[in-house]
């Protein structure tokens, strides 16, 4: 199935009416375009690089070969092009893409760069989930205008938040909406802002970053942190026609969405009681590895090196992480192709949130938290990443790379040589 070229370029942002301001995007828009793929069809695409820097695309949720991945080190430069091509082995999801170049995913990921990749399957398509008009794709992000008039990228190491809320490219949008059912499928695509998000109308979760949840859950509210997604219903045949409501944030005290109740025909469509069946990962024991995500820029007093390999997992055998807070959090903490399932959080919160059930690719970590999840790596051998996804700390280096070997011994020495005598891959057989 050959399409057409993925674009990274220059765009302008139109944030106040009648003005223009430069940022990125993808194919002429931010976000780019929105990506649709079944699940047992091969993903082919050709990557463009228009702007002048360097830039990856990474395809955040998606289980592929490290090839595909848009790792840092994988860098298109200005006027080159990649293609690439990976078959969907996963189920139904929003997933996402954005560039993932070395220090500067934050500023290219602010100005603008990101795009939607839904999965779609014969589970989902089974549960006759609102769709056309009434599913909605929002990524919902922060932006900020300086004082002399710029979209600037205020890079802050804490992490970079802006001042007023974008949804699609639009600042404080508006919606008008029926009395009926919507399905909100919503990313935060924030460099580093926490939303929590509540509707004066009901608001029913039904999944998250790896899809479908196994039960529907009405919530009062949702908090999610940058990268994470969730799939919700909002119930508007609660609402009268004419009334306005919104979808609300109530940690920046934003209306995030505007909506403007109007009368629509009914659909007598009701929401299923069970939505899917989450076949568990099991482990008993103590956790095969731990990671101290520190301040802003280090995991386990380490920080980055692109080259380096820091762990080696053995493929498809599951096990226990333990990600631990040691300041800089709250920390969205996310592992590249793959998901993973959340066993327990100790401190903070003290439990596990509705919308960490089922599959995740990124969990919220606040300060005084600790968080186990059982995670495997049964598809593709190859390099992965795990890494904060508030931008200025992945940028600061909160990131390490890590193998899935069949061969985890061979691995690990070859690991432990790159690390005293540099990386040896990359030199060129004579
Ligand atoms: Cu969306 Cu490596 O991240
Ligand atoms: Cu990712
Ligand atoms: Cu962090």
């Amino acid at each position: 199935m050959k399409s057409d070229p993925l674009i990274p370029a220059r765009v302008y942002h139109e944030f106040a009416s009648g003005l223009k301001y430069p940022g990125f995007g993808y194919n002429g828009s931010s976000p780019g375009p929105t990506i649709r793929v079944r699940r047992g069809e091969t993903f082919d695409k050709t990557i463009s690089n228009e702007l002048d820097a360097v830039t990856t695309v990474h395809w955040h949720g998606l289980v592929l070969p490290s090839d595909a991945d848009g790792h840092p080190a994988d860098t298109l430069a200005p006027g080159f092009e990649k293609r690439i091509s990976f078959p969907l082995v996963q189920r139904a999801a929003l997933n996402w893409y954005h560039p993932h170049p070395h220090e500067s995913t934050g500023a290219q990921a602010w100005g603008g760069l990101a795009g939607f990749f839904v999965v779609e399957d014969d589970e989902e398509d089974a549960l006759r989930l609102p769709g056309g008009d009434r599913e909605l794709l929002l990524a919902i992000r922060d932006a900020q205008i300086n004082a002399s008039g710029d979209f600037f990228y205020p890079n802050v190491l804490a992490g970079s938040e802006g001042d007023f809320p974008v949804i699609n490219g639009v600042p404080w949008p508006r919606a008008r909406l029926g009395n009926q059912f919507y399905r909100l499928r919503i990313l935060n695509a924030a460099n580093a802002r926490v939303f929590r998000l509540y509707s004066q109308a009901p608001l029913i979760l039904i999944g998250n970053d790896g899809g479908l949840l196994d039960q529907p859950s009405e919530l009062d509210v949702i908090e999610i942190g940058p990268a994470e997604r969730i799939d919700v219903l909002l119930d508007l045949r609660t609402i009268k026609p004419g009334r306005t409501i919104g979808l609300d944030c109530d940690a920046s005290g934003w209306r995030l969405l505007q909506i403007d109740i109007v009368e629509t025909t009914r659909d007598p469509w009701q929401p299923p009681k069970q939505l899917s069946q989450i076949t568990r990962l099991e482990h008993s024991g103590a956790p095969d590895r731990v990671f101290r995500f520190e301040n802003d820029q280090r995991i386990n007093g380490r920080e980055y090196n692109m080259a380096l390999t820091d762990f080696v997992v053995p493929f498809g055998k599951v096990e226990r992480w333990r990600f631990e807070s040691s300041g800089g959090a709250p920390h969205p903490i996310h592992v590249h192709g793959t998901h993973f399932q959340v066993q327990s959080r100790q401190g903070g919160r003290n439990r596990i949130m509705p919308w960490e059930k089922g599959w995740k690719d990124t969990v919220l970590m606040w300060a005084q938290e600790s968080i186990e999840v059982l995670v495997a790596f049964d598809q593709y051998e190859g390099r992965y990443l795990l890494h904060c996804h508030k931008l200025e700390h992945e940028d600061h280096g909160m990131m390490m790379n890590f193998v899935v070997s069949r061969n985890p011994v061979e691995a690990a020495e070859r690991a432990e040589n790159e690390r005293l005598f540099g990386p040896l891959c990359i030199t060129p057989a004579a």
